[in-house]
């Protein structure tokens, strides 16, 4: 198979990305490890080569020029952030470390301020553990109840289940967008609708999300939607919390120290507004700034394209691995993002892994931080491909083929 896609000139956009050039145990990189994290396009490095290089200053702190130039370009990339994902206020968007701080951010704050004991919390089974744990710690401080949303054999969550757990005392329910160990992509429109005729909150993990498809969080109406930085063509290091402006001022402040505060005195601390509250110290300012160039570089590519084309791939994936004798694909959802989870007979993942890393292949293998998904489906772990749109079909049959040999060896 030829590269190709109608969406964008797909050569155009792989010399976008200096790493894909690189040549792996002698043999030309095949980057299939996007859900872990994604690869940076040159204009991204040198935005940050270029903070570094010229603008490097603190920021909201300086009346010199280098540190307003600093400021209003860590702002701007907040600002591209709003439009991105359609968030009413600019304020809306906090930034943080991750998909993983964000999460904690919301636990321990919306537990101080909300969780009484005896209250639920639901999640599923599919979640990340940093969207398990967060909440088994709040729980246990708590004494609430962590309540879970079962799935089907197929990797899809249980509605009818979920109707059954959630009750008025759901103070929050909290769930994956899209599944990162089996790309099932949740009805989430519909889970935030059922939370809501319940009262309760709503936190949606979107990490896995944001890089394959058009995020509206108005239109979602969620109350927080979490994501980072560094899947999504981004630097590591920065993430999102993006949350309603009326529940983040309900909210106790999280860290304390600069710039979160209005005054300190030793009887009286009073807090800086949104988004400032939730933002204490010096933030990641290169970080936050090469994430505005990375949504400014999807945006050219245009989400709908990304999403399309990530789709051919998956599909071709699918089609492809499955002409491989004892394939299990683990995540069979009807809707799923270009994630593809494995296991072949009864080899193991990191066995498969490791043999096609010498082919050049770069893929994850282990559990994905979902032991509880892999103790329900009953598997140690699984191989995974997860593709991005820098992907090629031509890639996708020299990993298929790569696989191929791996197993025969192994055999
Ligand atoms: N959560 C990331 C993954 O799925 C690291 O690989």
């Amino acid at each position: 198979m030829n590269n190709q896609s109608t969406y964008f000139d797909i050569e155009k956009v792989r010399a976008d990305f200096p790493i894909l050039n690189t040549s792996v145990n002698g043999k030309p990189l095949i980057y299939f490890d996007n859900g872990a994290t994604s690869q940076k396009p040159t204009a991204v490095i040198t935005a940050i080569n270029n903070f570094y290089s010229h603008q490097n200053s603190n920021i909201h702190r300086g009346v010199h020029t280098l540190s307003q130039n600093a400021t209003n370009a860590f702002e701007e990339a907040r600002k591209k952030v709003q439009l991105f994902v359609n968030a009413e206020h600019n304020h809306e968007i906090i930034f943080t470390r991750g998909t993983t701080e964000s999460i904690n951010l919301i636990a321990h704050t919306f537990r101080k301020q909300f969780l009484k004991k005896g209250d639920e919390i639901i999640i599923s089974t599919m979640e990340h553990h940093s969207n398990i744990v967060p909440w088994q710690l709040v729980c246990e401080e708590n004494e609430a109840v962590l309540k879970v949303i079962p799935i089907n054999d197929k990797g899809e969550l249980l509605i009818d289940e979920y109707k059954k757990l959630i009750s008025s005392k759901t103070k929050l329910v909290s769930i994956t967008h899209v599944s990162n160990t089996l790309g099932t992509i949740n009805p989430i429109e519909e889970i935030i609708k059922i939370a809501k005729e319940n009262g309760a909150y709503t936190l949606i993990d979107g990490a896995q999300a944001v890089p394959h498809t058009k995020i509206d969080v108005q239109k979602l109406d969620c109350d927080f939607y979490v994501f980072s930085g560094h899947k999504m063509y981004g630097p590591t290091g920065i993430g999102v919390l993006y949350g309603k402006e009326k529940i983040l001022n309900n909210l106790p402040p999280y860290q304390g120290g600069g710039d979160m505060i209005k005054t300190v005195s030793f009887e009286k601390t009073t807090y800086n507004e949104l988004p400032h509250k939730f933002e204490a110290g010096t933030p990641h300012i290169a970080g936050g700034i090469g994430l505005g160039v990375a949504v400014d570089y999807m945006n050219n590519i245009g989400i709908e394209n990304i999403e399309a084309y990530e789709q051919e791939l998956l599909t071709y994936a699918t089609t492809q691995i499955k002409t491989i004798n004892g394939i299990r694909i683990i995540g069979e959802a009807q809707k799923k993002a270009g994630v593809l989870s494995f296991l072949v007979n009864n080899t193991h993942p990191s066995d498969i892994g490791l043999i096609i890393d010498k082919l050049g292949v770069a893929i994850r293998t282990g559990h994905h931080c979902t032991e509880p998904l892999m103790n329900r489906l009953g598997i140690p772990g699984t191989a995974r491909a997860s593709f991005s749109f820098y992907n090629t079909k031509k890639e996708i049959d020299i990993f298929v083929d790569a696989v191929s040999k791996a197993v025969k060896m192994l055999a």
